[in-house]
């Protein structure tokens, strides 16, 4: 009966550190998944989603008839509000954020409803426009709509 015990234990910890192991290797190889929320005719939506399939990402595009309804329904105020908004990770990313600023938020996962880059500039990722580059800030959208830069262009 011990000696059952002991094997059941020894099989149990060893389900658990492969199980373990393949959770870690999922997370090392999977890129991020992303769901990006656009209307059809959004020519900058598709640039952004490349942006982001370039650095790494893997957009799942859907085409919707009323964007304003999806901000809606993730709780974006009109103010933080542009284009497409996007979902990964439980975070929503409205706009043109960079890619690098969704990294960062996603390695340092603070407890905010997602990041915003509002209107769209000319000059953030899927907004170029030859040599014009506005300046602009990347903010993060906290849970109680409040929000503070994250990082400035
Ligand atoms: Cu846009
Ligand atoms: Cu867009």
């Amino acid at each position: 009966m011990i000696k059952n015990k002991k094997f059941v234990g020894i099989i149990l910890s060893i389900l658990i550190s492969a199980f373990g192991g393949f959770i870690l290797m999922q997370n090392v190889s999977a890129e991020p998944k992303m769901t990006v929320y656009k209307s059809a005719t959004c020519g900058c939506c598709n640039k952004w989603i490349k942006h982001m399939e370039d650095s790494g990402f893997q957009v799942n595009a859907i085409d919707v008839l009323d964007v304003n309804l999806v901000k809606q329904q993730y709780g974006l105020s009109y103010e933080h509000a542009s284009c497409h908004t996007a979902v990964v990770d439980g975070y929503v990313i409205e706009g043109h954020v960079p890619a690098l600023d969704v990294k960062r938020l996603l390695s340092e996962k603070p407890d905010v409803l997602g990041l915003s880059v509002p209107g769209m500039p000319v000059g953030s990722p899927g907004m170029e426009m030859g040599e014009r580059v506005d300046s602009y800030s990347v903010i993060a959208i906290g849970k109680d709509g409040n929000a503070q830069v994250f990082n400035q262009y």
